[in-house]
């Protein structure tokens, strides 16, 4: 069976209540984490037996082999990482609030 393979971008709290999901799907599998914290992305990555980390969100958005990214940054993150995972062809899965007002989405 193919899976889907996911990157988490954020690995704090609910990044934590996240991984149960993503562990139970026979659909998807998390290859991947980043977080602006090195010692926080290292233990989750041990905690989860995820392989790939990193302190760069870009690296998650720009591995082709990432089919999904689940944003789990604090709420100021979330409308631009989920615009450039977009652009790149990602799924994206966001924590709310998408945007901390509605006026980031106005022109
Ligand atoms: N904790 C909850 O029960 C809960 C429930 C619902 C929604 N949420 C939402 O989840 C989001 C995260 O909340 P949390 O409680 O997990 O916060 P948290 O502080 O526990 O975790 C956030 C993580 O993101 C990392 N981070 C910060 N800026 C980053 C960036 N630019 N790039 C990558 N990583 C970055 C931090 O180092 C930290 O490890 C928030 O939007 C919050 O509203 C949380």
């Amino acid at each position: 069976m193919t899976t889907l393979k996911v990157g988490v971008i954020g690995v704090g709290g609910i990044a934590g209540t996240h991984m149960p999901g993503w562990a139970a799907s026979p659909h998807t599998e998390v290859i991947a984490g980043s977080d602006i914290s090195q010692d926080a992305v290292d233990t989750w990555a041990a905690k989860w037996g995820v392989a790939q980390t990193s302190t760069d969100s870009a690296d998650l958005i720009n591995n082709p082999d990432i089919d999904i990214i689940d944003i789990c940054t604090p709420n100021n993150y979330h409308t631009p990482l989920a615009i450039a995972a977009l652009e790149a062809g990602k799924h994206v899965i966001c924590e709310k609030p998408l945007a901390p007002t509605e006026k980031i989405f106005k022109t």
